[in-house]
């Protein structure tokens, strides 16, 4: 059968699963796939460093022009801006379809690259940059793409719903439940992109900008991190009759309160009987409110290297099949512009 070479850049714990996970199940994706899929390289900052889950030494390469040179699929899970961006649209000019887990990078230059997805005919999937292995950007994208969604809220955040979690339940100290959620890999490398709403403003920004055909970027959505949440705050809210969790909320305003987008993310009050009072863990759950479909709710785990490596490689099979029957990219960049509105409201 024919082969597809795939470049793999970033072998950080979601990178070294989707290699393992290529490697271990090879026969499995061809099959799938139609192809096979031949991981040809995996860019990492230095071959020699010593890593949790052994890689082939033969394939940790540190020349990422070459590498993307010679691939039909380019994986991207370094996460950060640059050298990312740049990385991505050599691989868009190239002729490679792009999977990405940067959801940093696609809430911040969606629109650019997106454009250099369309204009090459090459296809830019990003499952695994929300709510790791919960399919949320295909049922936007494609599943609900005929309807018109009104609302999408919930918890998008993993590491904090965790620490939450944790002090709610367990009447743990936040520093105790940052560190276990550090040990069980849920934060980011730099944990105050979790801790003060980034990672949570991010998503939202890809999700509006999905549901909303209009782009909306990081610098567009109010943002409220846990940092300020103590103990003695949740155990107030909890005698109340609530739960404090991190709330990712994007709106389409009715063309009366201004007709625009709202998104925003802010430690709220949930009320213990109400659905995400019962997301634990590092669990994600996001609801989403379509004029016709009506409500929707979507659930798991938000967070992990598995769990995450599970979307990439869902983007990598999807990606491989559209290749080999020389399909093109989905018209993403064709979005129309909505302003933003300065208040949210529920
Ligand atoms: N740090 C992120 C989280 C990882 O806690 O949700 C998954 O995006």
């Amino acid at each position: 059968p024919r082969t597809l070479r795939v470049a793999l850049l970033g072998a950080g714990s979601v990178g070294s699963q989707v290699a393992r996970l290529l490697i271990e199940h090879a026969d499995d994706l061809a099959e799938r796939s139609g192809v096979r899929l031949a991981l040809a390289g995996i860019l990492v900052r230095d071959p020699d460093a010593p890593r949790d889950s052994p890689l082939p030494r033969e394939l940790l390469t540190t020349d990422a022009e070459e590498l993307i040179l010679g691939a039909d699929i380019v994986i991207e899970l370094m996460g950060g801006i640059e050298p990312a961006r740049s990385y991505v649209l050599q691989a868009l000019h190239s002729g490679a379809d792009v999977v990405t887990g940067n959801k940093a990078l696609l809430a911040t230059h969606g629109a650019e690259i997106f454009e250099a997805a369309d204009q090459v005919g090459a296809s830019v999937s990003y499952e695994a940059a929300v709510a790791a292995a919960i399919p949320i950007i295909r049922p936007l994208r494609d599943s609900l793409a005929g309807d018109r969604i009104a609302r999408i809220f919930g918890i998008v955040n993993g590491s904090t719903n965790f620490i939450l979690d944790a002090m709610d339940r367990q009447g743990l100290s936040a520093q105790e439940a940052q560190r276990i959620a550090t040990e069980l890999g849920y934060l980011e490398a730099d944990p105050t992109l979790d801790l003060e709403g980034y990672d949570a403003a991010q998503k939202a920004a890809i999700l509006a900008s999905l549901a909303f055909h209009t782009q909306v970027t990081i610098d567009d959505v109010h943002r409220e991190g846990i940092e300020s949440v103590t103990a003695d705050m949740i155990a107030d809210a909890r005698r109340a009759g609530y739960v404090v969790k991190l709330l990712a909320v994007c709106e389409r305003l009715a063309e009366a309160s201004g007709d625009g987008v709202s998104v925003r993310v802010y430690p709220a009050l949930i009320d213990r009987e109400h659905p995400l009072a019962s997301v634990h863990g590092g669990n994600n759950a996001v609801f989403v409110e379509a004029e016709a479909a009506g409500p929707l709710m979507f659930y798991g785990a938000g967070a992990g290297g598995v769990q995450t490596a599970s979307a990439v490689l869902g983007d990598v099979v999807s990606a491989a099949r559209r290749h080999i029957a020389g399909g093109v990219g989905v018209g993403e960049s064709a979005r129309q512009s909505l302003p933003i509105a300065p208040f949210g409201h529920i």
